[in-house]
């Protein structure tokens, strides 16, 4: 028998839609106080938002009747017509966000129309338990408390307070980029996690929220047919170093995750990225009636009329922008070190000379080989890394620790993966509020203090990714990271022993010819090729 569902049921199977976890309540308040044109917005959490989360901005605000509505559901002031769906500028329509709030915790909305008397509600249990006057500025405070207390089953599927405020982190992160002269702030435990001022520009928005090396990877990409238009940033090729800090794709200024455009882009690039990853933060354009924004419960999802069209759009802006032409520097790579297979050095006569501090020459039997010292290095520190040995062989001491300040959102990250990377031989001891102490780095590895505030930094920068991934992929990306701030730099003296070590315990790796970011290693000359040069 088909029966009609009970209101209640299917309040709650729209809030399991919608609400997941606290930063899934962040980006509906977001997008509410940035769809009612507010210049501020501050964000504030305890508990990684599972005790409160607190939105307040200075938008137009709600009379004391808007308020009754907006907890309502499907009702909204954005869509009047079913025509509207089609041409929607702003991030909400569909009039349920609120709603599903107020299903799974206690709701407080505060709001005024202008500055002196506005209204209050208090919503638990799909029921007002509170409401008055109050004085306020004008704009709305949401204040979302014990999220999912009437939910056990899913309150206790949430993951850690750290692990939720870094979430909560990233979704700010897409709005404050798109809405750059909006002020940002977001407090967890009453201490400021960041604070954007308003920016003039994209650009400048950009430069707030990136490193310096990020953002000076990073060049300006616009492109268009009639339909479409593409802007934003897109790192260099060549000046790819680390893995990328940010990769944004907006629709029409939403933020959303398409495979197709992450495709696209990485297409575009080629065989130029070597196994790397580059930063973008792309905007496309396009008529909304090009556009359906309601194919996804949280709007995360667009779908894009012709995919085809859009992923060769793509492709083609990104390599007209860096002029690339189909994966040639790849395979000319390759072919100079695939055919390198043969005993390296021979045992009599042991030369080696380092040039420039940076590259070591050998002597090989049929010619000689370059070596980059600093890929060489990683490729062994990364090697090693990715073997399982006990906990004394793989770490060294530090005779003084080395203390190292953090800015709070990379603190708390690296709070929560340190045991991790103790595994790896990096012993890390919080020492106070955002600072830490290390204590032990890993075997063989040469860290100055501000290598490892480099490589905390990059864990901080990784961290989506590593949470998302498997131990043993997580292990990867430590090791190559490890590997890489903790390698001999090129720029560090050699004596002739080291050179030795160096060049035998690179021919001891299973895969020698490439550092783990795909760059290679050696080069190798003949000496026929010399000899023809010499008109030999
Ligand atoms: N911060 C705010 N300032 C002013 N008005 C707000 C604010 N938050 C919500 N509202 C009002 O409450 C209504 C309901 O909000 P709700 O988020 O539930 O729905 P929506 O934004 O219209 O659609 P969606 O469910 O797609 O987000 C909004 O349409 C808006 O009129
Ligand atoms: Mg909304």
């Amino acid at each position: 028998m088909i029966e009609k569902l009970k209101e209640e049921v299917i309040r709650q199977i729209a809030c399991g839609e919608v609400i997941f976890r606290p930063a899934s309540c962040v980006k509906e308040l977001i997008e509410n106080s940035l769809d009612a044109q507010s210049k501020k917005i501050v964000i504030e959490v305890k508990d990684g938002g599972k005790k409160l989360i607190k939105v307040s901005d200075d938008g137009i605000g709600m009379t004391r009747e808007e308020l009754f509505l907006a907890i309502e559901r499907y009702s909204t002031s954005k869509l009047k017509a079913i025509e509207d769906l089609k041409r929607i500028k702003t991030y909400g329509f569909r009039g349920e966000a609120l709603a599903a709030i107020a299903a799974c915790s206690i709701l407080r909305l505060e709001s005024s129309v202008s500055d002196g008397e506005g209204y209050y509600i208090e919503v638990k249990d799909n029921k007002i338990v509170e409401e008055g006057t109050i004085v306020r500025k004008k704009g709305t405070t949401v204040y979302v408390k014990e999220l999912f207390y009437n939910y056990p089953v899913r309150r206790n599927f949430l993951k850690s307070s750290y692990q939720e405020l870094r979430l909560i982190t990233e979704v700010v992160k897409n709005y404050l980029v798109s809405n750059y002269s909006v002020s940002f702030q977001l407090k967890s435990e009453n201490k400021i996690i960041f604070n954007y001022p308003p920016a003039n520009s994209i650009k400048e928005r950009i430069e707030m929220l990136l490193t310096p090396e990020a953002f000076s990877s990073l060049t300006e990409i616009f492109f268009e047919n009639p339909n479409l238009t593409l802007y934003g940033f897109i790192s260099l090729p060549e000046k790819i170093f680390s893995p990328a800090e940010v990769q944004m794709i907006f629709f029409n200024f939403r933020p959303v995750k398409s495979t197709v455009v992450k495709k696209a882009i990485y297409d575009g690039y080629g065989g130029t990225l070597l196994g790397r990853t580059p930063n973008f933060i792309l905007f496309i354009e396009t008529p909304p009636e090009f556009l359906d924004v309601n194919i996804h419960p949280t709007k995360e999802e667009v779908k894009f009329i012709d995919e085809k069209f859009l992923y060769d759009f793509i492709t083609q802006g990104i390599r007209e922008k860096l002029k690339i032409e189909k994966d040639v520097e790849f395979s000319e790579i390759s072919e100079i070190v695939t055919t390198f297979q043969e005993p390296l050095i021979e045992e009599e006569k042991k030369l080696f000379w380092q040039l420039h501090n940076k590259y070591i020459f050998a002597q090989i039997k049929s010619g000689f080989c370059i070596i980059d010292q600093h890929a060489a290095s990683e490729r062994i520190l990364f090697e090693n890394l990715m073997k399982n040995e006990s906990q004394e062989k793989i770490s060294q001491p530090l005779l003084f620790p080395i203390l190292i300040e953090l800015k709070p959102e990379v603190f708390l990250i690296i709070q929560e993966l340190k045991e991790e990377l103790e595994n790896l031989g990096l012993d890390i001891q919080i020492f106070g509020e955002n600072t830490v102490a290390i204590k032990s780095i890993p075997a063989d590895t040469f860290f100055a203090k501000e290598d490892l505030k480099e490589l905390l930094l990059e864990i901080y920068y990784n961290h989506r990714e590593i949470t998302k991934s498997t131990y043993e992929k997580r292990k990867e990306i430590y090791a190559k990271l490890i590997a890489c701030k903790g390698a001999i730099k090129a720029n560090q003296k050699l004596n002739e022993r080291e050179m030795e070590k160096l060049v035998n315990q690179l021919f001891s790796c299973a895969d020698p010819y490439f550092c783990p970011h795909g760059r290679p290693t050696i080069i190798k000359f003949e000496i026929s090729e010399i000899d023809k040069k010499f008109g030999r």
